[in-house]
């Protein structure tokens, strides 16, 4: 068995979008009782639509939000309530890439100040000499040149930056770090570039990684597991390609299904299952199954109650057609 390095357990990430003192209460459930683990070394994959909750969850386990309820374990400890000297050794473990190359990267920073910037955050290193001696390290890992570190942001293109902020997040030596479609917003060229070097750097420095998309094709390309998530719930959950070739909840099989198939017998032989409807709005989710408002197999109890994980093997789904 694996070690556990992050262990999120029911965990809630509400926001209270009210307007006004009268008006009715208007809760975003973005993350509504997410449970998983991510042991060390291993890529864990998160997976959905837009607006299932992907970032919200991937921020609320770096601690940019707050969860409203449940527990984030990491290496054994609860951190989900630490401040002060408790949370910025936590920082330092735990970074971030970002999906926006051009905007996560501050503009008016040469590339060896936005690199340089955590490591004096975080007191890494003594002397300017020797920050500047680990940015040209860093440079090299991610495949930059030297004479890149006094330049600007603005003179590199989408891949070249999101390199500059995979060097940024090195910089501290974290342990973990929480890619948030780090590649969405690159040419396909350059996707498998920023991929390899990913993998290449977890093998390098023992990293574990949560990988975030919203394409399970590429999603189960890097990781060694996937959570498929559903309105602010991961409904299945399990290695890649157990998930990937026998999906077993009915939203990953019609997730699955939207993805084109290049050989056209199989193609032919695969049932495409169309979505019918709208992903609900996260506004005051009615009681049920997340997904059962489009589920072609939802009865009236999933519209009632909500399904617990049922686990079978090293797999989990959330779906009364699994139960025991
Ligand atoms: N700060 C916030 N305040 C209020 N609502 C928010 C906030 N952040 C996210 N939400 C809402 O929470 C839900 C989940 O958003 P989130 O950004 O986590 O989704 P996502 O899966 O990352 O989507 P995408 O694939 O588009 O990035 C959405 O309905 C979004 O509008
Ligand atoms: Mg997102």
């Amino acid at each position: 068995m694996s070690e556990t390095i992050l262990k999120v357990d029911h965990l809630k990430t509400y926001f209270d979008v009210t307007k006004g003192v009268f008006a009715k209460k208007q809760i975003v459930k973005a993350v509504d009782d997410v449970s998983f683990e991510v042991y060390k070394n291993e890529t864990f994959g998160l997976v959905g639509e837009s607006g299932c909750g992907k970032s919200t969850l991937g921020r609320t386990i770096v601690k940019l939000y707050e969860p409203t309820d449940g527990s984030i374990e990491f290496e054994g400890k609860d951190i989900s309530k630490i401040k002060g000297k408790e949370l910025k050794a936590y920082r330092k473990d735990m970074q971030m890439i970002f999906q926006d190359p051009y905007a996560s990267l501050n503009p008016r920073m040469t590339v060896g100040e936005i690199i340089k910037e955590p490591m004096k955050i975080f007191n890494i290193y003594d002397t300017d000499e020797e920050r500047e001696a680990r940015v040209r390290e860093l440079l090299d890992i991610v495949s930059l040149k030297p004479d890149h570190i006094r330049r600007y942001p603005a003179e590199f293109s989408g891949g070249q930056r999101q390199r500059i902020g995979i060097a940024r997040a090195l910089a501290v030596n974290p342990k973990f770090i929480v890619c948030d479609e780090p590649i969405s917003a690159l040419d396909a060229s350059i996707q498998a570039q920023v991929i390899n070097l990913l993998k290449h750097i977890q093998k390098e420095m023992g990293i574990s990684y949560i990988f975030i998309a919203h394409d399970l094709g590429m999603v189960k390309h890097i990781s060694d597991r996937i959570g498929v998530m559903y309105l602010g719930h991961i409904v299945e959950c399990g290695p890649s390609d157990v998930v990937y070739h026998t999906p077993l909840h009915p939203y990953t099989q019609a997730l699955l299904s939207a993805i084109p198939i290049p050989d056209p017998d199989v193609a032919k032989a695969k049932q495409r299952i169309v979505l019918e409807g709208e992903i609900p709005s996260p506004i005051n989710t009615p009681a049920g199954c997340p997904f059962a408002s489009r589920c072609p197999r939802a009865t009236e109890r999933c519209r009632k109650e909500t399904p617990k994980p049922v686990q079978l093997g090293e797999r989990s789904v959330a779906c009364f057609l699994y139960e025991k």
